[in-house]
């Protein structure tokens, strides 16, 4: 792609990207492979650090970062579980990513560390409180999450949430950067983004889908014959499984067995905490998608192939550039009403 079609914003400059995509640190899916491949075409990967091995059964994270560090990377763990096993952050920075990524949870215990490496903070938030956690923490970008994305995340919408962010932001603490997450897999989403008022996308659900990625084939298969109404927001897996997620959050999977059983039963789900741990582990083992989450966001309407990450990247950037260069000079013509649609 020639540098004329680069799309500059606030995010390329100060994180040295040629594009403003940020690949999600997805549990278990973003190793170093994949995290190498959307850096190394010019976004940013980050590592899925996930649940800090409080859970087990993850990838070894220092042999993920060890792949990803022949390019500029970072890490990304669940708060939460980061706080039941902080030396993991120290163990991670010693790698040398350029920025870790937080999400769901209070980051302020962990700012003084990370820059302290001299990396950066990115915090992923799904309330406007959230947003004031992050700037409390001195975040240097925060990832305004919609509802819409794949895996756990909150109640509010990208396409309000994303301007209110950046508002808020920009009265508080206007040198912060603002990202958008949820429901962007294509140059229309990247581009709606930016008009939105980020500074850039968090990407997970297409690069989920990606040549790189950890992502079982069985469950990319199974997304290419999906559409965005397949998926579900639901806390009765976590609770099932025995995750202590806290209440605020829940998880957003295409519909199976499990959750065709359990809809509209979370509090009971609740009560019943970590009866179906080992079906649940057993089916995972297996790969049987029926009882086992196939971990996709709305997005996943626009998943109908497995291409290599540096593909997405280019394609999401062209579209995205060639949409907003056109998108003015035809919507003001009156008569000459373009077709936005894919073909
Ligand atoms: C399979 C999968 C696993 C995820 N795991 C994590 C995670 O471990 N930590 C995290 O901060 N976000 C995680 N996310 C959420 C992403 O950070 C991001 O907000 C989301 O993917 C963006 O929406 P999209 O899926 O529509 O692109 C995950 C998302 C998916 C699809």
């Amino acid at each position: 792609m020639s540098d004329d079609h680069l799309l500059r914003t606030r995010f390329t400059e100060r994180f040295n990207l040629r594009h403003p995509i940020v690949c999600a640190p997805m549990a278990l899916v973003t190793g170093g492979r994949l995290a190498r491949a959307v850096s190394r075409a010019g976004g940013l990967g980050v590592v899925g650090g996930g649940y800090a091995g409080v859970l087990g059964g993850e990838p070894d994270l220092a042999a993920e970062l060890t792949l990803a560090r022949r390019e500029t990377f970072g890490v990304g763990f669940i708060t939460w579980a980061l706080a039941k096993a902080p030396q993991r952050l120290e163990e991670a920075l010693a790698y040398g990513p350029s920025c870790v990524f937080l999400s769901f949870g209070d980051p302020r215990p962990f700012a003084p560390v990370i820059h302290g490496h001299g990396a950066r903070l990115i915090c992923q938030a799904q309330t406007l409180r959230h947003i004031d956690e992050a700037l409390d923490a001195g975040a240097d970008a925060i990832v305004a999450q919609g509802t819409e994305a794949g895996g756990h995340g909150g109640a509010r919408s990208t396409l309000p949430f994303v301007p209110e962010a950046a508002d808020h932001i920009a009265r508080r603490s206007p040198d912060t950067l603002l990202l958008a997450a949820g429901g962007i897999a294509d140059g229309r989403g990247l581009a709606a983004a930016l008009m939105l008022g980020a500074d850039g996308v968090v990407v997970g659900t297409r690069f989920w889908a990606s040549a790189e990625a950890l992502t079982p084939q069985a469950a990319t298969d199974l997304a290419e014959r999906s559409t965005g109404d397949d998926t579900i927001r639901t806390t009765a897996i976590d609770a099932l499984r025995g995750v202590d997620w806290p209440d605020e959050f829940s998880f957003r999977v295409l519909k199976n067995d499990l959750t065709a059983a359990w809809a509209g039963r979370e509090t009971e789900a609740r009560a019943a905490f970590g009866s179906l741990r080992e079906v649940y582990d057993e089916a995972r083992a297996r790969g049987d998608l029926r009882t086992a989450a196939t971990v996709a966001g709305e997005a996943v309407g626009r998943i109908r192939d497995r291409p290599a990450a540096a593909d997405i990247v280019e394609s999401m950037t062209r579209e995205a550039w060639a949409r907003l260069s056109i998108a003015a000079a035809r919507l003001t013509r009156p008569g000459n009403w373009p077709s936005m649609h894919n073909r």
